[in-house]
């Protein structure tokens, strides 16, 4: 079924994530409004060129009068939400934003989406729900165990979702991605960090000896999935979407730094994050058997990734000057 007629509200569509499943979906044909609040991660130059095929409203998912009367006037059929605050260092110094956006703007989300009758709400969560996992891979039947003030929104706001779906029988879906990467990365999360560092020939810093393991999306193959799961997903289910491209830190540092001609010397080993997962790992049978498999291996993406942030230098540089008054105003308070 592909929801052609259907309009769809995308939260956090000027988001890395958010807006490629807007461009994804605007090229398809599906009539698209945006409701992002803009905070320093959004940005509207993500979804420049389809202003004639997006509505965007800058609004602020906690603020319920503003949101009811955007569906009302838009009457959407289907929520993609992707809204949040999205970084876990971000977390472990302020959780209160996360705790507002992430959990108290979705209950305010589900209860507008039952008010005006919605009828399908993918939510879009992370691997990072389940704790880390040494060995093996988490079904969408594993515990959840959040362990950074991140993780542990998204849970409660999955449990929302899940509530909401028992309780209401609320149209409801979850997505649980791993690491995504690709162009548009807000360069505080890692692969823009290193790109950015490297590019003007400064220290990586890479969290204890890089020996986390991550499993990195690309993507474009992420929004695919959750176009999918609009489409297809069966409604009160999780679906987790993942790539198994599974790499130590380290390797993804050395790897990038590699294509960009840049000296492994740059690696500035740091004190660990707090409450660092070892290792996420995804086990994606359940979406790939609706048809979806990731199209992008990891070399692949690395390369598009780093040709894109070279081209785009300008848009990475602009972040810097904010990302440094923010750094320093925390540092300054710890
Ligand atoms: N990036 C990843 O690797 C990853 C992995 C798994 C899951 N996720 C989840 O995917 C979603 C998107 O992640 P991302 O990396 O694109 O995040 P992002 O930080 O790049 O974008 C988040 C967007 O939400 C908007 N936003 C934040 N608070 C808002 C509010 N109160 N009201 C309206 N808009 C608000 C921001 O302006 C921004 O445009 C998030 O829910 C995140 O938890 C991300």
């Amino acid at each position: 079924m592909r929801k052609k007629l259907c309009k769809i509200l995308v939260t956090g569509g000027a988001g890395f994530i958010g807006s490629e499943f807007v461009r994804q979906a605007a090229a398809l044909g599906y009539s698209i409004v945006v409701v992002d609040k803009l905070t320093y991660a959004g940005d509207l130059a993500r979804i420049e060129g389809f202003e004639d095929k997006i509505k965007f409203f800058k609004a602020d998912i906690c603020r319920a009068a503003r949101l009811d009367a955007i569906f009302k006037k838009e009457r959407p059929c289907c929520i993609v939400h992707f809204a949040a605050e999205s970084h876990v260092d971000r977390s472990i110094h302020d959780a209160a934003p996360f705790i507002e956006t992430n959990i108290a703007g979705t209950q305010i989300l589900l209860d507008i989406s039952r008010k005006y009758g919605v009828e399908k709400f993918v939510h879009i969560s992370s691997d990072e729900v389940y704790g880390e996992i040494k060995s093996g891979c988490f079904t969408e039947k594993s515990p959840m165990a959040p362990n950074s003030p991140y993780a542990a929104s998204k849970a409660a706001a999955d449990l929302l979702v899940r509530a909401y779906s028992r309780t209401h029988g609320f149209p409801a879906v979850i997505v649980r991605a791993s690491n995504n990467y690709g162009p548009w990365q807000y360069p505080e999360k890692l692969i823009p960090v290193v790109i950015l560092k490297a590019l003007n020939n400064q220290k990586v810093p890479v969290y204890a000896q890089g020996q986390n393991v991550r499993e990195w999306l690309y993507v474009s193959d992420c929004a695919k999935g959750i176009l999918l799961v609009l489409e297809k997903g069966r409604l009160g289910e999780v679906y987790n979407i993942g790539s198994g491209y599974e790499k130590k830190n380290i390797d993804t540092v050395k790897r990038l730094l590699t294509l960009l001609e840049k000296p492994h010397e740059l690696i500035a080993y740091v004190k660990d994050r707090p409450g660092h997962d070892l290792r996420y790992c995804l086990d994606c049978s359940k979406l790939r058997s609706l048809g979806w498999k990731p199209k992008i291996d990891f070399q692949t993406g690395t390369s598009l990734t780093v040709e894109w942030n070279r081209q785009n230098l300008g848009w990475l540089e602009s972040k810097l000057k904010a990302l440094s008054v923010y750094w320093k105003k925390v540092y300054r308070n710890t």
